[in-house]
């Protein structure tokens, strides 16, 4: 990979990478065909990371369609697929992590202790890898792209971070790897959580107080078939620390249960 990035870059091309964890969808292809838009070479890599993952059952049952992926972006069009082994990316020895405050506490920070220290630590080797100097990240996974541009901002990295909007299903769902492990009748469920996000995001808009228009979307998920619901908070959309007042860019964001599936999503406000 340093081989063909050291050509690329005495060659005077860009670098674009995809960063993804494989089980490729049409979400994953939009950020492929963002980075193939704007940079010369595009590299999607493919690495299921087993640090950044707090629950050992949720590596296990990760899914691994390599062949499929592979086939799926070769009707893109990418210049390399790198997809390292475990004991490349984490040698013996490996001792070093980056861990991010503040953006990387909250929410899914504090529902999955560890979970960003091991997306950040894994993208930072990532970008010193690949050597891409723009990253294309899923705006889906919202708080990982905060805490992916906090990084680079704090550790003067030389990587352009884009953040591609999700991309929907025809019924609303954000498109996810995740979504393949809905039966039938939990999928048709899922579609609750767009509805209610949307209605609530009008709400608070036309002037609903943020409390009750947040408490409105949890019971219409519950009333949905949602099992659970682990958190709907409006956030400032960068640092997010809690919000008082829309005088800055907000976002919603929510994670619930249905079906045996944490399904997160989010959208501005
Ligand atoms: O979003 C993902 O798929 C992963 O968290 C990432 C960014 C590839 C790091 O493993």
């Amino acid at each position: 990979m340093r081989a063909a990035a050291a050509d690329w870059f005495a060659a005077g091309q860009t670098v674009g990478v995809v960063p993804t964890m494989g089980a490729l969808h049409d979400g994953h292809l939009s950020l492929v065909r963002a980075a193939r838009a704007e940079c010369d070479k595009v590299v999607v890599t493919i690495f299921v990371n087993p640090t950044q993952f707090n629950n050992p059952e949720d590596l296990l049952k990760y899914p691994r369609t390599e062949a499929t992926d592979v086939a799926l972006l070769m009707t893109v069009g990418v210049d390399a697929i790198f997809a390292p082994a475990a004991a490349e990316v984490y040698p013996t020895g490996f001792a070093t992590t980056v861990s991010v405050a503040g953006v990387a506490q909250s929410l899914e920070g504090a529902l999955r202790p560890g979970h960003f220290d091991g997306v950040a630590t894994v993208v930072t080797k990532l970008f010193g890898m690949t050597q891409a100097s723009r990253a294309y990240f899923g705006q889906k996974d919202w708080q990982q792209l905060q805490v992916v541009r906090r990084l680079v901002s704090d550790l003067n990295l030389p990587v352009t971070i884009v953040g591609v909007e999700t991309l929907r299903e025809a019924d609303g769902l954000a498109m996810s790897s995740r979504n393949a492990r809905l039966d039938p009748a939990a999928r048709k469920t899922a579609t609750a959580l767009f509805a209610a996000m949307s209605a609530v995001a009008a709400g608070i808009r036309a002037g609903v107080q943020f409390a009750d228009a947040i408490a409105v979307c949890r019971a219409a998920l519950l009333r949905a078939g949602f099992a659970e619901v682990d958190y709907v908070e409006l956030r400032d959309a960068a640092s997010l620390e809690p919000v008082q007042d829309l005088s800055r860019p907000g976002r919603l964001l929510v994670a619930a249960w249905i079906g045996g599936v944490r399904l997160i999503d989010n959208i501005p406000v």
